[in-house]
């Protein structure tokens, strides 16, 4: 499939700048097995890239225009690339302007170039396209000017790029679409940026993301709003507490003994961010150890904690997780991502994928009137350059 992609875009790109890219680049999209709005939190995640990409065509064209067509929108900007950037009624190109200026702070210069680019990844699901699209093109640039900006580094100026277009976000859906492996999921440590990457092994079980089909709007504020509502929660503590800086370092019981100092809101997202950080721990334990079923059962308990706690869930997922608690061949299904909307990740005893897929279809559709969106992801590279074989 990426394979026919990546011809597109190579010929689309032929055919409106009458010359061949100098650079093909993929930027894929991510799933995260755990770890939810912990990111921002000073805790662990563990996502990995998936086999849904954007693919760019890049080439200089010796000015100090960048000529930029999102191939799927059939839309195009120019940018003169010396001038400062401000943001744009035409939401994709935040974007990229973000990452332009991103680059400008940092004093990076650059020249003019043609960029075409055309995306298989769902947008709206919960799988990150806007990280693809951020990181992927800074990669482009850094490549074709050889600004020598290291993967990390083009993450955190990805993230960058994405609070300049109003989400306050955390680290993981750039660090993943930039450093994920084939077959691996890595776990990120967000206050250190240190990572280590486990076999992607689900043994008897399949992951299958079950795609909601809904958007609810209130994810930019919602998702700006638990930032500060965390924030508070950890200020609390530290008041009370000053060796205390993080969730991380904070158990239950102590929040609890801070509980009639806070709201309840910031209460119930500060206990959620604690018991998130602890389950991560153990489910990549779980995950090492070949132990599906406690990796299922923690992934249940999150959607509980996004659900009840952090209320960063809707009708429709909600209904997702709950057909997948009663079935006995799904062993965990949680929302993924920043919620209201987009998808579940669910593990499916190998073999029944099907019958699970069918009856979800049919019994979301008689509840909701909405076509239930399933994908197959395999666990792939991050963001790379393409090499013709
Ligand atoms: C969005 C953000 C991430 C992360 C997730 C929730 O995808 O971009 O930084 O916070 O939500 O885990």
């Amino acid at each position: 499939m990426n394979e026919i992609l990546i011809q597109d875009t190579t010929d689309f790109f032929k055919e409106k700048f009458g010359n061949s890219p100098s650079k093909t680049v993929l930027s894929p999209g991510r799933i995260n097995i755990i770890g939810e709005h912990i990111d921002y939190n000073d805790g662990y995640v563990l996502p990995a890239a998936i086999d849904k990409i954007i693919c760019f065509a890049f080439k200089k064209n010796n000015s100090n225009t960048a000529i930029i067509q999102a191939i799927d929108l059939n839309e195009s900007i120019v940018i003169d690339v010396t001038k400062e950037e401000i943001l744009s009624e035409v939401v994709w190109t935040n974007y990229l302007r973000g990452v332009l200026f991103q680059l400008k702070l940092k004093g990076y210069e650059i020249g003019g170039f043609n960029c075409a680019f055309s995306s298989n990844i769902p947008t709206g699901s919960g799988l990150s396209s806007s990280a693809a699209l951020e990181c992927g093109f800074l990669f482009g640039i850094n490549e074709m000017f050889n600004l020598g900006i290291n993967s990390i580094d083009i993450a955190l100026m990805g993230q960058k790029a994405e609070h300049w277009v109003g989400i306050n976000c955390g680290i993981m859906d750039q660090f993943s679409s930039v450093m994920g492996l084939e077959n691996k999921v890595l776990k990120i440590d967000c206050r250190t940026l240190d990572y280590t990457y486990h076999e992607a092994n689900f043994v008897d079980y399949s992951l299958i993301l079950f795609d909601s089909n809904v958007k609810h709007s209130l994810f930019t504020s919602e998702y700006n709003n638990r930032r500060i509502e965390c924030n508070e929660g950890l200020s609390i503590i530290k008041e009370n507490y000053p060796e205390i800086n993080s969730f991380r370092d904070c158990d239950v019981n102590l929040l609890t003994s801070l509980k009639s100092k806070m709201t309840d809101n910031v209460y119930r997202r500060s206990l959620y961010a604690v018991k998130e950080i602890k389950r991560v721990i153990q489910a990549c334990v779980a995950l090492d150890n070949g132990d599906i079923e406690t990796l299922g059962k923690l992934m249940f308990e999150t959607h509980e904690g996004l659900s009840k706690d952090y209320e960063v869930s809707c009708a429709e997922l909600d209904y997702l997780v709950d057909l997948a608690k009663v079935e006995e061949d799904v062993i965990g299904s949680r929302l993924m991502g920043g919620g209201f909307g987009g998808c579940t990740i669910t593990l499916v005893k190998k073999g029944s994928e099907n019958a699970i897929k069918g009856k979800f279809t049919k019994l979301y559709a008689d509840q909701f009137g909405i076509e239930l969106k399933i994908y197959d992801v395999k666990i792939s590279n991050g963001t790379s350059l393409y090499k013709k074989n």
